[in-house]
């Protein structure tokens, strides 16, 4: 028997898009805005929208079936799932739930992660904590959102940044130090931010059954836009520092950074105070726009099918939302 210490490996991505694309054209069609100013403030060019007839598990049941087939896992080998978003299918059940009936993993515990945009990195650190334990072998962690059912069609601070999609990871248990080594995991919170970016309607403050939900449309997301942007910079600064502290690393020996997918300017402010050359900091909100919880897995998905993450790269992953949560991984791929 293999007595070194149990790791996760990430054995398999996947991710789902909608085929509905929405341009800034399309954008300066519906509210009072340009394809220039969305793209100098945010570096956003288009996003994908979900149609009638799909949901959060539309997608992410398409991205875990492609992150099992490359890990060449059986569903019913799963013995836990979960999975983080912000735009559940329903209040409850879990959409992970959903998810495990409609893929035929009968085997495993199912919930939902409620961390908004670091709900991926939230899921992959509790998936990792379980398979350290020893509690779970064959884990699903997914991201996956369709933001455009909370979003205002009509409010120009809000409507041109968001997203819908959804990304997979399968994360197997192994011993010693194999490849697509999960290294280190880093969560954490700072919930006196909270009423800086939140749907205020459809839960237990502001019932969805409320007429004041309905007339304040309170159902529709919430964001100082301008202070969330400088809690986003620091927060995932602080992260990124967490984990490389935590593994005596230094931003140089960074192969590939994935940050949240929010804003460019964001993207460009942490990798600057972490000295991290453009080059090395994967970006593919200008196809995506901010799909949440779904981002990191969409862009970790994205950058390995399309080869920029090779063998032993060092890949560094960082999230923010609201909450505010914000968290950070590393693997040795
Ligand atoms: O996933 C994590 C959570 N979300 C984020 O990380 C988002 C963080 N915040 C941001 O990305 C940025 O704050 C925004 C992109 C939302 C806004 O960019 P900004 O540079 O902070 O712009 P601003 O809110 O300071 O607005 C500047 C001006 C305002 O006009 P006045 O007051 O200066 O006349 C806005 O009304 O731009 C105006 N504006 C727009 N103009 C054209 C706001 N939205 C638009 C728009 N098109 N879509």
């Amino acid at each position: 028997m293999d007595s070194t210490p149990l790791r996760s490996r990430i054995t398999g991505t996947g991710s789902a898009l909608p085929d509905k694309i929405l341009t800034n054209a399309d954008l300066e069609r519906m509210v009072d805005t340009n394809d220039e100013w969305i793209t100098s403030r945010t570096g956003i060019k288009q996003r994908r929208i979900a149609s009638e007839g799909e949901f959060t598990s539309t997608f992410a049941v398409l991205a875990a079936r492609r992150a099992l087939e490359m890990a060449n896992c059986s569903p019913e080998d799963v013995d836990l799932i979960v999975l983080g978003t912000a735009t559940p299918d329903f209040p409850f059940p879990s959409t992970a739930c959903i998810v495990q009936h409609e893929i035929g993993a009968r085997n495993a515990a199912a919930f939902d992660v409620s961390a908004a945009c670091s709900g991926f990195l939230y899921g992959l650190s509790i998936a990792d904590k379980y398979i350290r334990s020893g509690a779970a072998k064959k884990t699903l962690v997914i991201g996956a959102e369709v933001l455009s059912r909370i979003v205002d069609w009509s409010d120009r601070n809000t409507c041109i940044l968001f997203g819908d999609g959804a990304g997979a990871a399968v994360v197997e248990a192994a011993h010693g130090d194999g490849n697509n080594a999960l290294l280190s995991t880093h969560i954490f919170s700072n919930g006196s931010c909270w009423e800086l970016l939140y749907q205020p309607g459809c839960g237990s403050r502001n019932p969805a059954s409320n007429s004041q939900t309905l007339d304040e449309k309170l159902f529709y997301i919430k964001m100082e836009g301008n202070d969330v942007f400088k809690h986003a910079v620091r927060a995932m600064e602080d992260a990124c520092t967490a984990a490389l502290d935590a593994n005596h690393l230094a931003p140089n020996d960074i192969s590939l950074f994935i940050p949240h997918q929010a804003n460019r300017r964001i993207i460009d402010a942490v990798s600057k105070r972490l000295a991290m050359p453009t080059e090395k900091v994967f970006v593919n909100l200008h196809n995506y726009g901010n799909t949440s919880a779904a981002s990191v897995p969409i862009a970790l998905d994205e950058a390995y099918r399309s080869g920029v993450i090779k063998s032993d790269d060092l890949i560094m992953m960082a999230a923010f939302g609201g909450g505010f949560t914000y968290s950070s991984a590393l693997i040795r791929w």
